[in-house]
């Protein structure tokens, strides 16, 4: 990771305003924004980790924990909002015990919520890597996700 980082600070040399674009690149890369490359990323720009913190959370694009092999979004969008999709938030939350933004602790999934996924007339719907789940139904979601937590899943 670290090679990565140092290539990424190269290509955009010492500026601060390259911020946003290095916080980019490094989460294109890496998955994510680790305290590493934050603390990588101060001292190649010359700003405080604090500030890299303070504007890299204004960003909702911006993730701090590695994701999991398999990120789940769940729409909360109107569409699917009114159609359940709280609920299946909370069942996705309760079956793997991990809030929306966090990773399971065996690295399996990750969760997130998204305000719209652009297929409405399936709501709610939940999506697994690329596979989208449309009117998906409570009961349902913990038999969707343990087809994710055998080791010969295709992704
Ligand atoms: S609101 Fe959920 S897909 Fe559009």
């Amino acid at each position: 990771m670290q090679k990565i980082i140092e290539k990424i600070m190269r290509f955009h040399e010492e500026e601060k305003g390259s911020l946003i674009p290095i916080l980019q690149a490094v989460q294109k890369e890496c998955g994510y924004i680790s305290e590493e490359a934050v603390n990588a990323i101060a001292k190649g720009i010359k700003m405080s980790e604090h500030e890299i913190y303070g504007v890299a959370t204004f960003y909702a694009q911006f993730r701090f924990t590695k994701p999991g092999d398999h990120q789940i979004r769940v729409c909360v969008g109107t569409a699917c909002h009114v159609r359940g999709g709280e609920q299946i938030m909370e069942m996705v939350e309760k079956t793997l015990n991990i809030k929306s933004g966090e990773t399971t602790p065996d690295s399996i999934f990750s969760l997130e919520s998204v305000a719209c996924m652009g297929c409405c007339a399936l709501a709610p719907v939940m999506v697994i890597d690329n596979k989208i789940y449309g009117n998906v139904a409570s009961p349902a979601v913990d038999n969707i996700l343990s087809h994710y937590r055998s080791p010969n899943v295709e992704e």
